[in-house]
């Protein structure tokens, strides 16, 4: 297929671009480079840089390629920068996507992948969280994203859109080549990694009093790989899972703590801690019952210890110690 990935210099999205290529697909990268990396579009994807408020460099995109199906990652992504800056995100978040959507529909694409996240859910009543489970979102993040979702469904009835939605838990790791970078790092492992390097002196715990085992947060942490190949799956047989809504994770929560842990086994280094107060907007527990992926899709994640996901991460950023901009 010829596939459209938004925010394919990013994190996720460039991972997944090298996996649907890997798979025999044609991708075309779309990214500002707001957020995302010129280093990160794999080689073998045509490369765009437009930004999705720009309507007539996407039709420009769509009248100049066959496109078969839009896979939609470009997003603004930190909880606690939404709670502060909510416009940003309702803009990034939602109205590009539906500046992409129309733009889709005026050039008859309408097989759409939609990244979305276990934010949406907000505080869970029941763990793990299935995907019937209530959503409702305790940061502008997960409410733009949730937001979202419910227009895809729109879109769906009244315009005939074929649509995947992907609630990830929390993206980790690395492929060979692709990992996370982010300016400025906010996410625990590549943060955890600097420590470990020299390139930061302490690691900061938000928050020691949460009603977790050990006080610290807990996160499913799931291999951007394992989410790549969801996503391909999805993909290649769109019509069958049309408006379904798939949570991705490995249905395993590990606390910070924990994670500090695997960080110090994998690396072989103590990590220097401070406590610090909790982060807005963080909910103490999100882990996922990825059952219906399992079911429906036939996903099997192949890195389901956090060690593993952990020992990926480190390697690249072993390779890549300043990130990309160092590359
Ligand atoms: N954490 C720290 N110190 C840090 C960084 C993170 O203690 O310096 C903790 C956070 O409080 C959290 C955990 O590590 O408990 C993971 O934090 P990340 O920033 O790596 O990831 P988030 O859990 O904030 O983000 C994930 C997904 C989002 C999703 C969000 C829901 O990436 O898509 O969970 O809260 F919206």
């Amino acid at each position: 297929m010829n596939i459209l990935v938004t925010g394919g210099a990013g994190y996720i999205g460039s991972v997944c671009a090298e996996v649907l290529i890997d798979r025999g697909h044609n991708v075309i990268v779309l990214d500002d480079l707001s957020e995302g990396h010129r280093e990160a579009v794999d080689p073998r994807a045509a490369f765009c840089q437009v930004n999705l408020h720009d309507e007539v460099a996407l039709d420009t995109i769509f009248r100049g390629n066959p496109i078969d199906a839009v896979m939609h990652f470009a997003a603004l992504c930190l909880v606690e920068e939404s709670v502060k800056k909510p416009g940003l995100y309702y803009r990034a978040n939602v109205a590009a996507g539906i500046n992409l959507l129309d733009a889709m529909l005026r050039h008859g694409v309408k097989r759409f992948i939609f990244s979305s996240t276990a934010a949406t859910y907000g505080e869970p009543e029941t763990t793990p969280i299935p995907e019937e489970h209530p959503t409702r979102p305790i940061n502008p993040y997960g409410a733009s994203k949730l937001l979202f979702e419910r227009i895809l469904e729109e879109f769906k009835v009244n315009s005939g859109v074929d649509y995947v939605t992907m609630r990830y838990f929390n993206a980790a790791g690395a492929s060979q080549k692709y990992g996370e970078d982010h300016h400025p790092e906010t996410h625990i492992l590549p943060i955890l990694f600097e420590v470990a390097l020299g390139q930061r002196p302490a690691f900061q715990i938000f928050g020691t009093d949460y009603p977790t085992a050990d006080g610290t947060c807990l996160r499913d942490y799931v291999h951007v790989v394992d989410i790549a190949e969801a996503h391909a799956i999805a993909v290649e047989r769109i019509p069958r899972f049309s408006g379904r809504v798939f949570n991705l994770g490995n249905s395993r929560g590990y606390s910070v703590r924990e994670v500090i842990e695997s960080v110090e086994r994998i690396a072989s280094r103590k990590i220097s801690v401070n406590i610090s107060p909790r982060r807005p907007g963080d909910p103490a527990s999100l882990v996922a019952s990825s059952a219906r992926a399992r079911h429906e899709l036939g996903w099997m994640p192949k890195y389901s210890s956090l060690d593993s996901i952990v020992a990926s991460a480190w390697a690249w950023k072993q390779r890549f110690p300043k990130g990309y901009r160092g590359s």
